[in-house]
């Protein structure tokens, strides 16, 4: 689940229906996600490089990614958290799924649904570093600056958001919302009736 700091009300676990407003449309996102394909397939021309997906939020981007991109390339994936079912991040990120190949001497670029305080990816990065890749990059969909705790360089960014709990397109509340085409902003719990 992603963070947003600013809204502790939504720290109480909840089901849908939650009131969302669209942030951005599925055709904003795919155009986006399509710039990004063009520049990463200029900059990885005659290379082979390993996909890194972060499970579980970049599935989607990956999945919609990866279809655009004109180079050789193989794909891994890796799960790690650190906000369990909170809001706000513990700030220790547990690796849970490892990759299943060697990416020694591999260009690795690591592909993201969010860079909030920055902490997972770097995590992420002196991890896959530890293995000997020949250089690791960062692909994010969206970085939210504002809660910046760790200053890690992102090479490829889709879209820069305010700190807004966002959903969608890959990101949960509460593992609800993955599955929506566009992302929006979950502004409050509505009671059920
Ligand atoms: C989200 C997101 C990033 C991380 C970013 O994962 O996918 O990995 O948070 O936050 P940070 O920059 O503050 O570290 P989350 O732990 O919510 O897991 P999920 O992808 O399975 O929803």
């Amino acid at each position: 689940m992603k963070s947003g700091t600013s809204v502790p009300h939504l720290a109480a676990a909840s089901a849908p229906p939650h009131r969302l407003q669209q942030l951005l449309s599925e055709a904003e996102i795919q155009k986006r996600v399509s710039e990004l394909a063009q520049q990463l397939t200029k900059d990885y021309a005659g290379s082979d490089p390993v996909i890194v997906c972060i499970l579980k939020g970049s599935f989607v981007f990956a999945g919609d990614l990866i279809r655009q991109l004109d180079f050789p390339l193989s794909i891994e994936f890796m799960r790690v958290s650190s906000y369990g079912k909170a809001i706000v991040t513990s700030g220790e990120v547990k690796l849970e799924l490892d990759l299943a190949n060697s990416v020694a001497n591999r260009q690795v670029l690591l592909l993201e649904d969010v860079i909030d305080t920055g902490l997972t990816v770097d995590y992420l990065k002196a991890n896959l570093r530890a293995r000997s890749p020949s250089q690791v990059r960062v692909c994010t969909l969206l970085h939210k600056p504002a809660n910046r705790i760790k200053a890690v360089p992102i090479d490829y960014a889709g879209f820069e958001i305010h700190n807004k709990f966002v959903v969608g397109y890959g990101l949960d509340y509460h593992g609800y919302y993955r599955n929506l085409p566009y992302i929006a902003t979950l502004e409050e719990i509505v009671a059920k009736s």
